[in-house]
């Protein structure tokens, strides 16, 4: 289905114009607005941008003064954008985004922040680990509860998290991260299923390596992994986008990135462990074989 008709589809359904694009008689018309996490860079910038490119409003949220930069070019493609500037490793900062929202129906939740140092796990500082845990886990569920609530009340909305196929193999030299994501994973779907009916749809994004600062961030440059091929992070952001508007369960973009995550499902631990360790180990670097 073309964007344009998905996004007439999900108007319609929400009561905003009918299916022919004309406005409903008694309906105000009104853009559909999207709060989108981890905005300033990577995968959540190009889900902002998918939004922003197909009638949505937003509010985008990440921690660094990037963001400014980010908002301007999202405004450029035709949205109403706002930003907040918070860290969602603490509670402060995932109610400042609930304040900024102030009490509007959030069409649409793509939550993409999050982050994932490498490294041994002896080797990390503590504060990194726990922050690391409260950016993917604690502040996405923080913020996933409170929107879906309201969701739930009114019986419609979107929710993308993204997850990663990182959560279906044991991450040596990333074991904290991949833990996250398996964390991630798993709750996306169970929260699916808790809200199937409800006129709520939880969608996990599950990409695999991708050309974004995330490697960078990882201190993971000097590894196979960050050497390797990547997946385009636009590419990645307009399948999760569709993915979202469709309503499905789940999305691994590229056939490479599927090939990898079927093989996670058979594959013993053991040796999903083992071939993390080629790819995320210190001083690993050296071109992968075509991805
Ligand atoms: N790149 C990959 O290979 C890959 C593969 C699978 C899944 N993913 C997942 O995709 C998502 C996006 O990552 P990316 O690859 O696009 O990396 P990225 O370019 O580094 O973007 C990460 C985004 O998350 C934000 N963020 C991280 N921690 C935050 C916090 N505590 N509070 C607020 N914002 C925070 C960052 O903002 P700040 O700059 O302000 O921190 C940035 O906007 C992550 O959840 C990641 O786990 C990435």
């Amino acid at each position: 289905m073309h964007w344009n008709e998905t996004i007439g589809t999900l108007l319609a359904e929400l009561g905003f114009v009918t299916r022919t694009g004309k406005s409903t008689a008694n309906a105000v018309i009104k853009r559909p607005f999207a709060v989108v996490t981890g905005a300033s860079s990577g995968i959540g910038y190009e889900l902002a941008r998918c939004c922003a490119t197909n009638g949505y409003d937003l509010l985008v949220v990440a921690d660094d003064a990037n963001l400014d930069e980010a908002a301007a070019q999202l405004h450029k493609c035709g949205a109403h954008v706002e930003s907040v500037e918070a860290d969602l490793a603490i509670h402060r900062g995932v109610d400042a985004v609930f304040e900024a929202i102030d009490g509007r129906e959030v069409d649409a939740l793509l939550a993409s922040a999050g982050h994932g140092p490498g490294r041994s796990f002896l080797e990390q500082d503590f504060d990194d680990v726990q922050h690391l845990i409260d950016s993917n886990i604690t502040g996405t569920l923080d913020l996933v509860q409170r929107i879906a609530r309201r969701m739930q009340a009114r019986g419609s909305g979107r929710i993308l998290v993204t997850g990663s196929i990182a959560g279906f193999t044991p991450g040596s030299y990333q074991a904290v991260y991949n833990g996250t994501k398996a964390f991630v994973d798993s709750f996306a779907f169970a929260l699916r299923n808790e809200l199937k009916d409800s006129g709520v749809t939880v969608t996990c994004l599950m990409p695999g390596a991708t050309e974004t600062d995330f490697l960078e961030r990882a201190d993971l440059l000097d590894t196979r992994l960050g050497t390797q091929k990547k997946a385009d992070p636009a590419d990645v952001a307009k399948r999760g986008f569709t993915a979202m508007i469709d309503g499905e369960g789940e999305v691994v973009p590229g056939w490479m990135t599927r090939m990898r995550a079927a093989m996670a499902m058979i594959a013993p631990s053991s040796a999903l462990a083992e071939r993390h360790r080629k790819a995320a180990e210190p001083e690993t670097a050296r071109p992968l074989a075509p991805t």
